[in-house]
């Protein structure tokens, strides 16, 4: 039995406001014209895949398409509720593509990700898929990896003092526990961890590798020469 129109996951929109909305819209309708029928989609997370989500949907109504989305994040598989595309996870089956969206973008298509938290299951979606589209507008390019955002970086709780010190030793000049907004007290991840933000005046190629080997951390937002191709509004 279908549940009631109406309903609290029906009346939800984006958490926040969206800024450069047009722009992502531009893109969202570029991604959207690639799906083909029978597609699995990774989705990655953030305003930008939010968007696309609703240019895919758009298609899959309009033209009766079967496709199937893997989210990586609790808002996106909420939306997918709300617009009535079919969800499965990777446990069922692999993605054919993947799209998602970055904080920063460097020369290299280096990205820092995480800014909404849902950074591992995007890697993780990320590593699954043949194909991935980061879809950016202008904003997200810098000259300096790390210039503007932080790394991010999920936390296993008990081990937030050890990462924290290790993280340090590797030349972070900040480090910040990410806090809630609605919650007192640090952000609790869908993986139930902390995230601790760290800023780095450089970042080299092994950094990403150097995070990931400290025991405790679960996965950071640094992407270093991951095969992405990147798609700007
Ligand atoms: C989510 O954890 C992030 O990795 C997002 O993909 C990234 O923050 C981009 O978000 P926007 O599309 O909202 O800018």
């Amino acid at each position: 039995m279908k549940w009631s129109k109406g309903n609290i996951i029906d009346k939800l929109s984006w958490s926040d406001t969206i800024v450069n909305r047009e722009g992502k819209e531009r893109v969202a309708k570029e991604i959207a014209a690639k799906i083909k029928d029978g597609d699995v989609l990774g989705a990655g997370s953030g305003s930008t895949v939010y968007i696309a989500l609703l240019a895919i949907a758009e298609r899959i109504k309009n033209e009766d398409l079967e496709i199937e989305i893997i989210p990586a994040s609790q808002e996106i598989s909420m939306a997918c509720n709300q617009l009535g595309i079919q969800q499965i996870t990777l446990l069922d089956k692999k993605p054919d593509w993947t799209f998602d969206g970055a904080d920063e973008v460097d020369e290299n298509n280096n990205l820092i990700k995480g800014r909404g938290g849902a950074m591992f299951k995007e890697k993780l979606l990320i590593r699954n898929s043949s194909k991935t589209y980061i879809i950016i507008d202008e904003s997200k390019f810098v000259t300096r990896l790390g210039s503007k955002f932080p790394v991010p970086i999920e936390v296993f709780p008990t081990a937030l003092l050890y990462v924290e010190s290790e993280v340090r030793k590797l030349g972070a000049s900040r480090i910040e526990l990410r806090l809630a907004k609605g919650k007192d007290g640090p952000i609790v991840t869908e993986n139930g961890n902390y995230i601790l933000d760290a800023w780095f005046d450089s970042i080299d190629n092994t950094m990403e590798r150097q995070i990931k080997e400290i025991t405790g951390v679960i996965e950071s937002g640094l992407f270093i020469g991951y095969d992405v191709e990147i798609i700007v509004s």
